[in-house]
């Protein structure tokens, strides 16, 4: 039914040092080692679809910077294409993280291109988008542009998820235009009524949220699995049990495995214990991209699934 899936999003350039103690105010220390990768949720999520095979577009923003080149590279060497990249003046987005071998992470993201993603960045793939396309987006570029592209999808009839993610107020009659909200139990504390801090709370809070919005939910819950509500069918789906090393990426690898299972005919429950799958094996491994599992992998722990 799905033939493809485009993504409209962000790209960031990820500097990542690690070090065994946080400056102090006034101090410039040493850090042991620093990690440059391809990141931001938009990029991630389009690099795990087209990692599993899916024709995939990412529709954003670059700056004319060497960093901007970089992602363009490496998204493009994932096998996304980036016709509707667009290169704009200035920085390309950046996040720069601190991180302690305790697990303790602190970090700091600009916005920088990803913030001139805009409506006319969505007329210029308006052509592209049919009722068979899978529009994927999060709130890492403006949310003007987001409102905008939500009404050009409907038009079109795609199917339109959002990952909630960062959290950010959104106007309640754009949510009820979506086909699939996703967000993680953080997020989805935010965007419903009550704390999520169990699958039973989880399981309680989606059935409102899910008939509040008409739309297919997921909350995602780390390490204990994900909640589905589907017009009026609600699953828990537990997580595969696996030698978790970082959970960088879990849940754009997620939502990357998700559009497979759509793009399969899978019901969204099933796509549900495919993309599980998926971030399993990403948690499996450093590092967000690099660590997002091809279909071949994703099949070793999946196949066993199907018994
Ligand atoms: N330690 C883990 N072991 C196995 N699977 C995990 C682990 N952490 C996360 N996952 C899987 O990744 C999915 C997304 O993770 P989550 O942390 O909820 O998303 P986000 O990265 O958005 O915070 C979960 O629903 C789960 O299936
Ligand atoms: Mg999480």
């Amino acid at each position: 039914m799905y033939d493809k899936v485009v993504v409209i999003g962000s790209l960031n350039y990820d500097v990542c040092l690690k070090l065994e103690r946080l400056p102090e105010e006034g101090e410039t220390n040493f850090a042991d080692s620093v990690e440059y990768c391809s990141g931001g949720k938009g990029a991630n999520q389009a690099v795990q679809a087209a990692k599993l095979g899916l024709p995939v577009y990412m529709v954003g923003c670059i700056g004319e910077d060497a960093s901007g080149a970089f992602l363009k590279e490496t998204v493009e060497g994932y096998g996304v294409r980036t016709d509707y990249l667009k290169t704009v003046s200035g920085n390309s987005g950046m996040s720069v993280a601190q991180s302690l071998y305790d697990g303790g992470i602190r970090a700091s993201v600009v916005r920088g291109a990803n913030d001139c993603v805009s409506k006319a960045d969505i007329d210029a793939i308006a052509d592209v988008i049919t009722p068979e396309t899978i529009v994927v987006f999060q709130l890492e570029i403006p949310i003007s542009t987001i409102l905008y592209a939500i009404d050009v999808c409907r038009e079109k009839g795609a199917y339109i998820l959002l990952n909630g993610a960062p959290a950010a107020a959104l106007p309640e009659e754009s949510l009820k235009k979506l086909d699939l909200f996703i967000v993680n139990e953080v997020e989805a504390s935010f965007y419903g009524s009550v704390e999520i801090d169990s699958v039973e709370k989880a399981e309680s809070e989606i059935v409102k949220m899910s008939e509040r919005l008409s739309a297919t939910c997921i909350f995602t819950l780390g390490k204990a699995g994900s909640v589905v509500s589907d017009r009026g069918r609600t699953e828990f789906v537990p997580s595969k049990k696996v030698q978790a090393v970082e959970s960088t990426g879990a849940g754009d690898s997620f939502i990357g495995g998700l559009c497979y299972g759509l793009v399969k005919d899978m019901d969204i429950f099933e796509a549900c214990r495919f993309a599980t799958c998926c971030s399993a094996k990403t948690v499996t491994k450093t590092g967000g991209q690099p660590a997002m599992p091809t279909l071949e992998e994703v099949m070793e722990i999946y196949r066993g699934e199907q018994g």
